[in-house]
């Protein structure tokens, strides 16, 4: 019983790998991106991405760190690209195939932002 048990879990899990797996090859995107149609070397510089996409990229179109921090210079609790963790790359907090999500949060902060 308790190996079937664990040889249901594994497999349960190597399920849920192989379709995070498959969603990130497929470099699917939200939002904007999708809505934008913005193509898969805009961002890896190559139509057959293998590694993650550098910050660099969206800095080219979405202008500098100063540009950014002065288009969420609003928000209330802390600017999120302005503040004593300096540059950050944008992965950190956008998700671009994935659902984004504040780093700040992850066991330091409790901001009620949310991140597109
Ligand atoms: C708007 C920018 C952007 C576009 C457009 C984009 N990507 Fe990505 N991609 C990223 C970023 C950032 C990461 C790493 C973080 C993440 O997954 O959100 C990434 C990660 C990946 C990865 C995982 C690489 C690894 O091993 O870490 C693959 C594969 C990938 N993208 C494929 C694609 C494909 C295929 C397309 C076009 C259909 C595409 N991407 C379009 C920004 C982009
Ligand atoms: C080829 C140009 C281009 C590149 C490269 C690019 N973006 Fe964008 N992005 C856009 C456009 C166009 C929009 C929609 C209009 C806007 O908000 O400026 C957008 C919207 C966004 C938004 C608002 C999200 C939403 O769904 O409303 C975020 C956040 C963002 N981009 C982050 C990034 C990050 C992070 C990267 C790098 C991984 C990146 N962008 C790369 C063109 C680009
Ligand atoms: C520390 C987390 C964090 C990092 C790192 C970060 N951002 Fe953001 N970003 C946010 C949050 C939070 C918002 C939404 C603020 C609001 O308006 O409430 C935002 C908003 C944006 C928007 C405006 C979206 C809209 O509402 O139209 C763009 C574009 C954007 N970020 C791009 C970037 C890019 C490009 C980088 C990297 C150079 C980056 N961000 C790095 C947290 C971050």
């Amino acid at each position: 019983m308790r190996n079937t048990k664990s040889i249901n879990t594994i497999l349960f899990i190597m399920l849920i790998l192989l379709a995070a797996g498959s969603v990130l090859a497929s470099g699917e995107l939200r939002g904007a991106h999708k809505e934008n149609e913005i193509q898969c070397a805009d961002c890896h510089g190559t139509d057959t991405p293998d590694s993650a996409a550098k910050t660099s990229a969206c800095l080219s179109c979405h202008g500098d760190y100063k540009a950014l921090a002065e288009l969420t210079k609003d928000v209330e609790e802390a600017n999120p690209h302005d503040n004593h963790m300096g540059e950050q790359p944008c992965k950190e907090c956008h998700g671009i195939h994935k659902p984004s999500k504040l780093f700040c949060n992850d066991g330091c902060h409790n901001f009620d932002m949310t991140v597109k």
